[in-house]
Formats: C-alpha cells, sequence, structure tokens
C-alpha cells in the first residue's frame, strides 16, 4: 500500500483534532440544557419567568385609579398606555409607596411631538423652541387629555404694540372697544373680518367738546381746533399728546 504524503498525514492529524475539542465540548462541557432542544426550551422559560416583573400592563390601573383611565380613553392620547408615560409600574402596585414618576418636564413630551418629517402627515408636531418656550407643557396641556387649548381671544394677545403704548398713555383707561367694534370672528380669523374704526371727529368730540358732560376730560372747541382735520392725522390715538 501506498504511503500518504506526510504533509496530508499532517493535516488529517490536526482536522483530527479540532473534531475532537468539538465533541469533547458538545458532549462534556456543555451543559444538556444547550444540546437537548426540548430541555433547551424549558430551561428559557424558566429563566425569563423567574426575572422581576416590571411592566403591569394598561389593564391593572383602572383597579384603583377611576379618573386617569376614563379621561384618556376619551381624549387624543387614548391610543397610549399609562407606562409609556409613568414608566414601569409594577412596583408601584407591588407597594404605592414607591410612585410612579410623572413626566412634567418640558422635555419629555417633544420626544413625540418634535416637528420630524418622517412622521405620518396630520400628526401633531411642534417646534419645541418656538411653541411657547421656558414653560412646562402641562401648563397648558391636560396630559390626561391634551386638548389643544384655544387661541388667545385678548386684543393684547396679537396688537400687544398697541396695547402697552395705549398703557402708558393719558388713554390707559379706555378700553380697545370704546374705539373699535370688534367681532368674535376678528379674533379667529383677523383678516376675514376687521373691527371698525372711528370715522370722524365728533367720534373723539364725544368726549373732547365743549359741549360733552365728560368731567377731567380736556375740551377743545370742536369746530375749530384743528381745522378740518381728523383729529389722529394730528394725535396718535394709542398715545395722545397735547403738544
Ligand atoms: C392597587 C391599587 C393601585 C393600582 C393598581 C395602581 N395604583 Fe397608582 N396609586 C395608588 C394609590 C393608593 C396612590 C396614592 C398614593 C399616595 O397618594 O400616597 C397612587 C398614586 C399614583 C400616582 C401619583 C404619584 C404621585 O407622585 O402623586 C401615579 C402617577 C400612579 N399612581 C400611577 C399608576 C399607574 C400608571 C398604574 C398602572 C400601571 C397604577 N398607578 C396602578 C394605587 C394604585
Ligand atoms: C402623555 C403622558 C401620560 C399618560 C399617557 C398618562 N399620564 Fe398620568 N400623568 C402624566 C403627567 C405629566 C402627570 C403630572 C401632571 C401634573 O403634575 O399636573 C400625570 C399625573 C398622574 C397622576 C397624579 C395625579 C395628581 O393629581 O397628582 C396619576 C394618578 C396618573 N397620572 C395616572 C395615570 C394613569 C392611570 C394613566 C393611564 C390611564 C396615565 N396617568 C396616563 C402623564 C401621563
Ligand atoms: C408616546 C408618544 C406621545 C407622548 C409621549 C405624548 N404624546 Fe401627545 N399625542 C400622541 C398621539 C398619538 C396623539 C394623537 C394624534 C392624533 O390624534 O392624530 C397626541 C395628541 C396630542 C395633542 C393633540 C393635538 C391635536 O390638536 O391634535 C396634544 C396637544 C398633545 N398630544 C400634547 C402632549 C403633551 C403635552 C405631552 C407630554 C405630557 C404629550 N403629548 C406626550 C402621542 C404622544
Ligand atoms: C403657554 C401655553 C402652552 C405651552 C407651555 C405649550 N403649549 Fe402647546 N399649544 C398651545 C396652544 C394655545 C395651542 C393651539 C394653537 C397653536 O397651534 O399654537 C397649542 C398646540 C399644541 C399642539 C397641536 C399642534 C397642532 O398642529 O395640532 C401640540 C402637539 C402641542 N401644543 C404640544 C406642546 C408641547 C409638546 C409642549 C411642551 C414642549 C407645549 N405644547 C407647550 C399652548 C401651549
Ligand atoms: C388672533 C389675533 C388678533 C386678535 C385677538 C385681535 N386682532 Fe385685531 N387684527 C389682527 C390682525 C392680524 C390684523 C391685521 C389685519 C390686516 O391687516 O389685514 C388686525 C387688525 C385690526 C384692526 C385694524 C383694522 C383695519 O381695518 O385696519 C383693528 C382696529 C383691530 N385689529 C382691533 C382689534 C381689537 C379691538 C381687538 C380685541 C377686541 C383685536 N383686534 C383682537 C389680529 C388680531
Ligand atoms: C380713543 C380711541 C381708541 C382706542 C381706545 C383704541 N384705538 Fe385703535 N385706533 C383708533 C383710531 C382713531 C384708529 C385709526 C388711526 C388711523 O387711521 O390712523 C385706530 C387704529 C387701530 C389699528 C390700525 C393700525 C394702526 O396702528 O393704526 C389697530 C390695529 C388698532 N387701532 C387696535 C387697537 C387696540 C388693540 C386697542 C386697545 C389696546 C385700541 N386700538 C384702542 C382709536 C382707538
Ligand atoms: C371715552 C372718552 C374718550 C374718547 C372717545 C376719546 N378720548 Fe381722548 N381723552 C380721554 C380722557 C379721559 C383723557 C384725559 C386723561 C388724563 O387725564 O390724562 C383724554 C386725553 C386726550 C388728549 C390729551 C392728552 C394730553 O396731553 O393732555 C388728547 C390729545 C386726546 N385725548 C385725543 C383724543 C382723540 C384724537 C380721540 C379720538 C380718536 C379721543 N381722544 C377720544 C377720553 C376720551
Ligand atoms: C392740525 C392738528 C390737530 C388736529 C387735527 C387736532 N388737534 Fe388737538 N391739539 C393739537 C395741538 C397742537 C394741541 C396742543 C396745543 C393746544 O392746546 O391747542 C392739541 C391739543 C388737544 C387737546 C388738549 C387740550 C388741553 O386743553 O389740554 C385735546 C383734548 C385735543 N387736542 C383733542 C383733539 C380732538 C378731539 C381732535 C379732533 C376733533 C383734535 N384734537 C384735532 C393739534 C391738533
Amino acid at each position: 500500500m501506498r504511503k500518504l504524503p506526510d504533509s496530508l498525514v499532517r493535516l488529517l492529524i490536526v482536522i483530527a483534532g479540532l473534531a475532537s475539542v468539538v465533541l469533547c465540548i458538545r458532549f462534556l462541557v456543555l451543559p444538556r440544557s444547550l444540546t437537548d432542544m426540548e430541555l433547551h426550551k424549558q430551561s428559557a422559560v424558566e429563566r425569563e419567568l423567574e426575572k422581576p416583573i416590571q411592566f403591569a400592563g394598561s389593564g391593572i390601573c383602572q383597579e384603583c385609579h377611576e379618573d386617569e383611565p376614563a379621561t384618556l380613553a376619551a381624549g387624543y392620547h387614548s391610543t397610549l398606555s399609562c407606562e409609556t408615560c409613568h414608566g414601569p409600574a409594577q412596583a408601584h402596585i407591588d407597594d404605592f409607596e414607591y410612585k410612579p414618576k410623572a413626566p412634567r418636564q418640558r422635555d419629555f413630551c417633544p420626544v413625540c411631538h418634535m416637528y420630524d418629517p418622517s412622521r405620518p402627515t396630520g400628526f401633531p408636531q411642534i417646534n419645541p423652541i418656538a411653541h411657547n418656550p421656558l414653560l412646562p407643557c402641562i401648563e397648558c396641556h391636560d396630559p390626561h387629555d391634551p386638548v389643544p387649548p384655544e387661541t388667545p381671544r385678548s386684543c393684547e394677545a396679537c396688537h400687544a404694540e398697541i396695547a402697552r403704548m395705549k398703557a402708558v398713555s393719558h388713554h390707559v383707561q379706555l378700553e380697545c372697544k370704546v374705539c373699535h367694534e370688534a367681532t368674535n370672528e376678528h379674533m379667529l380669523h383677523p383678516r376675514a373680518e376687521k373691527p371698525t374704526k372711528p370715522a370722524n371727529r365728533e367720534f373723539c368730540g364725544s368726549c373732547h367738546a365743549e359741549d360733552s358732560d365728560t368731567v377731567a376730560t380736556p375740551h377743545i372747541d370742536l369746530k375749530t381746533h384743528g381745522g378740518r382735520y381728523l383729529c389722529w392725522q394730528c394725535h396718535y390715538p394709542h398715545f395722545p399728546e397735547a403738544s
């Protein structure tokens, strides 16, 4: 019989060595739970069951809390689970001394609501830098029923400069509505419906004419004062000055 070449013998020895190492590990070192598939599945289940439970699940909170689950279910956040915001709460149910965290800080809500072009169209998104900065979100939005508050309805909210000016003028006591009739529609859609503006000299004369019955109001002769010009061609009505 022809003798095998030495190089091949050496290769076979190496292969036999590797094979015996693999077999040793397989049958002598590895525990049975890793080599026997049935046993493997069973021990994985046992191992997972031994881990402490962290999340209590969405159904259990309402056993003790009535208001929040009812409010949540009826509002925009109905698809959110309590523990999405309050964190794992099983420890709380085991012992009330442990309080789940409540995310009151401003940086929490933008996790879902910060503008991100990959979010579906129509999903309510804001730019946290520009959207009412510095205040916590829950100052204006109820986390369990986050209805967006109505847009501001006061004249000052949109006409801040005029309001600030009037506040330090002789007309500080006069409400905007003394001189402008503004409908609710103007507050909602400012450009669709505009408030009225005083139209003539007689309007200002109702307080400032000599025959007007106002007290402590400087009076002028409506016929001659300022000629035929409109009063606000010389006096800015939101900051009237006499000189
Ligand atoms: C077995 C009754 C029970 C269950 C179930 C329960 N809670 Fe509570 N929880 C309480 C009680 C009682 C308090 C009030 C403790 C206090 O005021 O000292 C409380 C308080 C809270 C608070 C307020 C903590 C604070 O700082 O004031 C939060 C938030 C809360 N629970 C969330 C949850 C969530 C989320 C679940 C469901 C995963 C849940 N709870 C399930 C009984 C329960
Ligand atoms: C979108 C996030 C969010 C979800 C979802 C949410 N919460 Fe809250 N929860 C908050 C925040 C924020 C506060 C703190 C409110 C505050 O301080 O005014 C809070 C406060 C609470 C409180 C304390 C109320 C108080 O007067 O101190 C309880 C109890 C509570 N949540 C229970 C629940 C339960 C039960 C659910 C599920 C049905 C739930 N929450 C779902 C964010 C959430
Ligand atoms: C886990 C994601 C998630 C978190 C965290 C979250 N929200 Fe929401 N929010 C939603 C979803 C989902 C809706 C409903 C969107 C819809 O109806 O299309 C929603 C709706 C809203 C709306 C209604 C906007 C509108 O007019 O449609 C407001 C306001 C809001 N959330 C504020 C908050 C505030 C404040 C917080 C923090 C306390 C918060 N959200 C935390 C997911 C989240
Ligand atoms: C000073 C009050 C105030 C604060 C603070 C505030 N919001 Fe708002 N938010 C409003 C008002 C008013 C609206 C409705 C008008 C508008 O869209 O600006 C609104 C609208 C929203 C909407 C609906 C936008 C849409 O396109 O439908 C979301 C979402 C929202 N806010 C989330 C937040 C989050 C998140 C925070 C904290 C980072 C926050 N808000 C802080 C007053 C506030
Ligand atoms: C939501 C924002 C908003 C509120 C609230 C608001 N306004 Fe305006 N208002 C505007 C805008 C924007 C214009 C400018 C419209 C234009 O130039 O097309 C305007 C225009 C006006 C004008 C000028 C009309 C014209 O013909 O030139 C007057 C006067 C006025 N507002 C008075 C008021 C008074 C008074 C109130 C309170 C009762 C008020 N506004 C509340 C946004 C608002
Ligand atoms: C004493 C009467 C008077 C009061 C009070 C008054 N206005 Fe006017 N307002 C006028 C007159 C008159 C004009 C027209 C000025 C013009 O055409 O040059 C005017 C014009 C305006 C305009 C048009 C833009 C401008 O600056 O000319 C706005 C907006 C306005 N007023 C808002 C307000 C608001 C908001 C308040 C309350 C903070 C207010 N006004 C209070 C008399 C008044
Ligand atoms: C509802 C009454 C009322 C109406 C209408 C009114 N004013 Fe006046 N006005 C006053 C009062 C009150 C004062 C004085 C306040 C004080 O004592 O400082 C005053 C002061 C003034 C002054 C004097 C400022 C100074 O330096 O002494 C001028 C100018 C003036 N108004 C112009 C106008 C013009 C222009 C209009 C029309 C657009 C107008 N007023 C409409 C009540 C009114
Ligand atoms: C051509 C510019 C001009 C017009 C138009 C004008 N005024 Fe004057 N007004 C002045 C000047 C200048 C003064 C200060 C000197 C003075 O008292 O005559 C003044 C002063 C006043 C004073 C203060 C009087 C006092 O005794 O302190 C009132 C009030 C006043 N004007 C109201 C009005 C009213 C109301 C109208 C419209 C009917 C009007 N003005 C139109 C220029 C004008």
